[in-house]
């Protein structure tokens, strides 16, 4: 199968074609509530979108203040890069979400925008936030004070009209979609993981085809991995190396998968990926293997209650910032499960073997990655209810579709 169009690209791609003079067509789009609040935030911005089903068309340069305020709803991405976006377009806008994305720290990308001499305002370094922008933005140097791709674009995107060279530095291989997209937009960009030098320069309007999301296809994975008798073939996803770390997980943890038709799409590595079943076990994941893994270490604690021995994860604390407290929600539903966790401050200690179905309806906490996770914790032993699944088309509106028809569960 091919699952959803990878989210961090779809955002980048459409924010990068706003941004810049004339048309270009981004297919394979993530079509998830996330993407659309990047979409609907471009067109207030003044971006022209024509959505063809397959291809979103994007005309984009003249970019102006928003009539209302920009609703990033359950989106980081969104708020953060589009923070950064107009702080250096000398744009005014007012940024806010829902109950989630209020509760996220945002100062992380509000200090470093006010060094660029633009004003940001932010409610106790919360949303609702306010951006009085700046042009022309000096360039320069910034040190990131958190390896965190989004903090990460919202400085290269704030700086794409800098006049000078743009040094940033202290990056810990973080996802360098960002940096990939500016090099097919035309700028001339320098990357090796830890820091990254724009020139300065205009952008070229092109046509972008968006690999299968890595982090979707990571459910299929690890589900694939644990339930007996599978043996599932993925098409066409993002292999970016600073996002496989659910890959070097899970073969570290014995898993039988194999990668082919390895190319490059668009700047992009993809590959078709397939797993198939074998007994697993257990192993440690933190330092650098946590930030390549930042969305799918629910789904590594999921496959650790099926894998033999105690799984440690550390390292991980900035899971408590996401769309939920990942390590206390991953953690109660697996305990939910008969699973033996202990909760650490930066991770999880699980000891696999003792998974059974729950006594009661699981909580998701509107969390699209939790509901999805549950979903994996249930392929080997039988159907889980969860409290909602709607939170699922935050990031991957067919997956109950492409789920079924899997077969994955042992129903
Ligand atoms: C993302 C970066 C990561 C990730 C998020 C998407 C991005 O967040 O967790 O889901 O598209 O840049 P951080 O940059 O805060 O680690």
């Amino acid at each position: 199968m091919r699952v959803a169009g990878d989210k961090s690209i779809s955002h980048r791609a459409l924010m990068l074609a706003a941004a810049t003079a004339g048309t270009s067509q981004i297919s394979q789009s993530n079509r998830g509530e996330d993407v659309l609040a990047t979409r609907d935030a471009i067109v207030a911005l003044g971006a022209e979108v024509e959505d063809r089903g397959e291809t979103v068309v994007v005309t984009g340069g003249k970019l102006h203040d928003p009539h209302g305020m920009i609703d990033a709803r359950n989106s980081g991405t969104t708020a953060r890069l589009l923070m950064g976006l107009c702080a250096g377009r000398g744009i005014t806008a007012r940024f806010d979400g829902d109950a989630s994305l209020r509760r996220r720290p945002m100062e992380r990308v509000a200090r470093p925008l006010r060094a660029l001499g633009a004003e940001i305002a932010t409610n106790a370094g919360r949303l609702p936030a306010s951006v009085v922008g700046i042009r022309s933005p000096n360039g320069g140097e910034f040190a990131l004070e958190i390896a965190s791709a989004q903090v990460k674009s919202a400085i290269l995107l704030a700086n794409l009209d800098a006049r000078t060279t743009v040094r940033v530095t202290g990056d810990r291989h973080s996802r360098d979609h960002t940096e990939r997209l500016l090099r097919r937009f035309g700028r001339e960009i320098r990357f090796d993981g830890e820091t990254i030098e724009l020139e300065p320069g205009t952008l070229a309007p092109r046509d972008v085809r968006v690999p299968a999301d890595l982090s979707g296809a990571a459910f299929f994975l690890a589900a694939a991995a644990i339930t007996p008798g599978s043996d599932v073939l993925l098409r066409e996803v993002g292999v970016n190396p600073t996002r496989t770390g659910v890959i070097d997980a899970l073969r570290a943890m014995g898993a039988d998968i194999d990668l082919s038709n390895e190319r490059d799409l668009d700047g992009e590595p993809v590959a078709d990926i397939r797993v198939r079943y074998r007994p697993l076990h257990s192993t440690t994941l933190d330092g650098d293997i946590i930030v390549r893994a930042i969305d799918e270490i629910t789904i590594l604690a999921v496959t650790a209650a099926h894998a033999t021995g105690t799984t440690y994860i550390r390292d991980a604390a900035d899971l408590r910032g996401k769309e939920s407290d990942r390590l206390t929600t991953i953690t109660e539903t697996l305990r939910a499960c008969g699973v033996a966790v202990t909760e650490q401050s930066d991770g999880l200690d699980i000891t696999g073997g003792g998974a059974h179905a729950p006594e009661r309806t699981l909580l998701t906490h509107a969390d699209h990655r939790i509901a999805m996770a549950i979903a994996v914790l249930a392929a080997p032993t039988g159907p889980h209810e969860i409290d909602d699944e709607g939170c699922i088309a935050v990031s991957f509106p067919d997956f109950a579709p492409l789920w079924s028809g899997a077969q994955l569960s042992a129903r």
